[in-house]
């Protein structure tokens, strides 16, 4: 937004569009918003969020997926896990959420995003928007799960700052969904948070 001290110390200059956040909305006829998913790898984040795109597609809600696998092949390939590239990562997909959310697309982000603080940054740039969906799996499931061999791994020293092993998970304290991904099945994972969206009138789903 609007920052008064960056144009003054670099002479840049933000500049307002003619076309605006409400009228991308209502050519899409839906709001924008961040669809925020945290949780430990191997909860079923990237899968949950996969399977919400394609049900809200299918009623032609205009939705975009950012996925941290794919994220971390492009735009974020300089980062590692530290808890400083973690937080880096974050603040990186904050703002290309918001600028999704700002074209009226229902942005669904899938990243581990473990630390409280950062998510909350994101909140504070989304506003009243900002969905945080905890897919709340126990490590122990995570672990037995080990879709992507990585907890094993882990427990070898092969992977080092692994979340839930070597690296921490902040659990959120009050997040807008918490999804049971340990033991819900995905349909109705999904039909939760469908529901969620209708009773909350952030979206019409209706038939
Ligand atoms: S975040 O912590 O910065 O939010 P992000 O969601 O982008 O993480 O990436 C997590 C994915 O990277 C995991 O699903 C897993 O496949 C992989 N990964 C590789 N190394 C690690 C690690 N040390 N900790 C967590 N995930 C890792």
């Amino acid at each position: 937004m609007n920052n008064p001290n960056l144009e003054n110390k670099t002479n840049i200059k933000w500049h307002e569009s003619t076309i605006n956040r409400q009228n991308l909305e209502s050519l899409r006829g839906h709001k924008g918003m961040v669809l925020w998913f945290t949780g430990l790898s191997g909860s079923g984040k990237s899968t949950l969020a996969n399977a919400l795109n394609e049900a809200l597609h299918s009623k032609k809600v205009s939705t975009y997926l950012l996925d941290g696998d794919n994220i971390r092949h492009g735009l974020c390939r300089d980062l590692g896990f530290s808890d400083k590239d973690r937080e880096e990562n974050i603040r990186r997909i904050g703002e290309v959420a918001n600028l999704f959310m700002n074209a009226g697309i229902v942005t669904i982000t899938a990243f581990v995003s473990p630390f409280r603080s950062d998510r909350e940054k994101v909140r504070k740039i989304i506003g009243k928007d900002f969905i945080e969906i905890f897919c709340a799996a126990n490590i122990d499931i995570c672990e037995k799960r080990d879709t992507k061999g990585l907890y094993k791994k882990a427990r070898l020293g092969e992977i080092k700052d692994f979340t839930g092993i070597s690296s921490p998970y902040e659990i959120p304290k009050a997040p807008e969904i918490r999804v049971d991904t340990g033991s819900l099945d995905l349909n109705d994972s999904v039909r939760q948070i469908m529901k969620y969206l209708s009773e909350k009138e952030l979206l019409d789903l209706d038939d």
